[in-house]
């Protein structure tokens, strides 16, 4: 009912400045004599742990500096399909008005005139104890200038503040600021409400640290891991034997088997963690050369390496490993399934290297975009979403302990000679929260996979990589890109699941979505399986995430889907229904 709201709102407005908004942006908050962060978090209607997150500067909450600033978090939404900003509810006190509020207890993040304009009252008349409406401005960027930047703190500059030093503070140049914020006079001083590129967290860094807030369901985790590791305890000290073992030659490889009983079950297989040298990976590389470079990524470079007599993929992590993330590390070496790229082994000397069975057709991104690629096939399309599926569908359910990828995007779903799919990455998000990291700023693409209850307060549940299984689905239909451009004229982009919501909302979108698909199929699908699968996607992407479908329920559905593929036959309109039905439970 919101989401039709929503976009009922969205779509009326038929000139429209914006269309959606991001799930995230930051208001700069000047600290003053006499605020604190029980007031911030009660005027921004924001919980403090979730303030927290974003403010690693704050040692002690019940004491914040006067003078320093505070990041609060907010979604930054379209509002009116008119301007970015968000309004939040303030409780009024004797004695407001607005230019009070706006400069008092919003410390200038909005004006008077513009919280006036939000609401009925007259200035002289506003009552106590009321809700009124107070509409902070913000910014999503602008791919005219940057694409780097997908994240922005609104910041009102202090009287006798220089550009040049919030510039330097933000590690920014100040030209670039002056790009983001045009039509704004730097020369008029004071008085200045500006976007500043909030460099420096990451969308990556972000979820970091905002599972952090989630300690509760971390904890879990990691109590569940904390008794299979106990389990193993015997198996592990028996391997560590072996290693010692295997020291002075090159490669410190240890494979104990039968060491489990009954393992499959849980997804652990017969322990062959193997322990590489950095000699050995070196020289697997030819020295980590350019010439072996394939691939670079939010976490590090991966390098196609000749291990062994066989292809592996290296990937050179930007971190050092920590005791933490070892033991992690060996967990993952253990789990095994068709569908996911198996770890082979890794290497700690120097930084972190992961070493992986290599994948030799490249990722789903490629294939769908790449003009050198031949176009994917309709089957082969609905074949590596079911493949995909499985192996969420195995992290998510059966393995012990069991993961949430978190990073499910077309380039970490790797394609092999068959033209099966395989999920990369798996468990590295979670590696990179035990990892001292200094993780590089990367805010590319990742943001139109998150669900919006993840990139606002850092929410983590498989329904998170449902969602985004749901924008690849998106992707296999119109091989575009996650975060699309929609018209130039648009400042802001916009993600393939907005583009999609806004067909698939239409009383018959059949016309429209026609439109959507990659024209590279040409004539040769099946049209009914193609709104299947627009379904589907769009149960996976609800905004509610228990109103989205397990992996397991997926993988039923797109097997479904595969079958009829398979005999080229149309689908009925009975099928159709009857598929909907299972996936929405409707
Ligand atoms: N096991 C592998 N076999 C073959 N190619 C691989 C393998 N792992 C990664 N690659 C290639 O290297 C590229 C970079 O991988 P990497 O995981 O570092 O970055 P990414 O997938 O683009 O982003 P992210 O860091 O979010 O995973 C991949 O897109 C893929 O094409
Ligand atoms: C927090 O700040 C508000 C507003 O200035 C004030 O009314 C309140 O007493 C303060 N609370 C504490 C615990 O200092
Ligand atoms: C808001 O701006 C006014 C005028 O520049 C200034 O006097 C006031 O201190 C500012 N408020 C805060 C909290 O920064
Ligand atoms: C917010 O944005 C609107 C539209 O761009 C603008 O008219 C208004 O002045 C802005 N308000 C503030 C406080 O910056
Ligand atoms: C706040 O905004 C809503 C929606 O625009 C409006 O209906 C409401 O009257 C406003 N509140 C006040 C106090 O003006
Ligand atoms: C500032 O950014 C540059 C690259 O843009 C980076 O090398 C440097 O480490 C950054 N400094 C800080 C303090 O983050
Ligand atoms: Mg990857």
């Amino acid at each position: 009912m919101i989401i039709l709201l929503f976009f009922l709102t969205l779509f009326v407005h038929v000139e429209a400045n914006c269309k959606t908004g991001c799930g995230l942006a930051f208001a700069s908050y000047y600290v003053w004599q006499g605020s604190n962060l029980t007031y911030i978090s009660t005027i921004f209607n924001k919980r403090i742990p979730e303030i927290l997150v974003y403010n690693r500067h704050v040692s002690n909450p019940d004491e914040i500096y006067t003078g320093t600033r505070i990041n609060v978090p907010f979604s930054c939404d379209c509002l009116n399909g008119d301007f970015l900003g968000h309004t939040f509810g303030y409780v009024t006190q004797l004695g407001d008005t607005y230019g009070k509020i706006a400069s008092n207890a919003y410390a200038n993040l909005t004006t008077e005139d513009w919280v006036r304009r939000a609401n009925v009252y007259d200035d002289t008349v506003i009552p106590d104890h009321v809700i009124i409406n107070v509409t902070v401005n913000c910014s999503c960027g602008d791919r005219r200038v940057s694409n780097d930047y997908g994240l922005f703190s609104t910041y009102p500059i202090r009287p006798g503040e220089r550009l040049s030093v919030v510039a330097a503070e933000a590690n920014v140049s100040a030209e670039l600021i002056r790009r983001y914020n045009p039509g704004v006079d730097f020369t008029a001083g004071s008085g200045l409400n500006i976007f500043v590129p909030a460099k420096g967290i990451s969308s990556r860094v972000i979820a970091g640290i905002s599972i952090a807030g989630v300690a509760g369901a971390f904890l879990l985790g990691f109590f569940i891991y904390a008794g299979v590791y106990r389990r193993r305890n015997v198996a592990e000290a028996s391997l560590d034997l072996n290693i010692q073992h295997g020291r002075g030659i090159s490669k410190k490889n240890s494979e104990t088997t039968a060491l489990f009983s009954s393992p499959d079950l849980t997804g652990i297989t017969v322990d062959k963690s193997v322990e590489f040298s950095y000699e050995e990976l070196a020289k697997a590389t030819d020295d980590f050369s350019i010439a072996n470079k394939i691939g670079q990524g939010g976490f590090g470079s991966v390098y196609l390496a000749e291990l062994r007599g066989e292809k592996a993929a290296i990937k050179k992590m930007d971190m050092q490993a920590s005791k933490q993330f070892l033991a992690e590390l060996k967990v993952l070496t253990h789990v095994h399934h068709l569908n996911l790229v198996r770890l082979i082994g890794y290497c700690v000397e120097g930084s972190l290297f992961l070493v992986y069975e290599f994948i030799e057709n490249g990722n789903l991104s490629q294939h769908l975009r790449k003009r050198d690629r031949d176009p994917l096939p309709w089957s082969a399309r609905v074949q590596i979403a079911l493949d995909s599926a499985r192996g969420l569908e195995y992290i998510h359910e059966h393995t012990v302990p069991v993961y949430i990828h978190r990073d499910i995007k077309s380039a970490n779903i790797l394609i092999d000679n068959n033209f099966r799919a395989k999920v990369a990455d798996f468990g590295l998000t979670k590696l990179t929260e035990f990892g001292n990291t200094s993780m590089q700023t990367r805010l590319v693409g990742t943001f139109g996979y998150m669900p919006p209850e993840y990139a606002q307060y850092g929410d983590v549940s498989p329904k998170v990589d449902v969602y985004a299984f749901g924008v690849v689905l998106y992707e296999l239909i119109s091989a575009r890109e996650a975060v699309v451009k929609t018209n130039e004229e648009v400042t802001e982009s916009t993600g393939l699941v907005a583009l999609f919501e806004g067909v698939l909302n239409q009383p018959d979108p059949r016309e429209d979505l026609r439109k959507l698909v990659d024209p590279r199929l040409g004539n040769d699908y099946s049209f009914d399986a193609i709104c299947k699968m627009a379904r589907l996607a769009q149960s996976c992407t609800l905004e509610n995430p228990h109103l989205r479908p397990s992996m397991r329920t997926l993988v039923v559905a797109l097997m479904t889907l595969s079958s009829s593929t398979e005999d080229s036959d149309v689908g009925s309109l009975h099928d159709n229904k009857a598929l909907i039905s299972l996936v929405s439970g409707r």
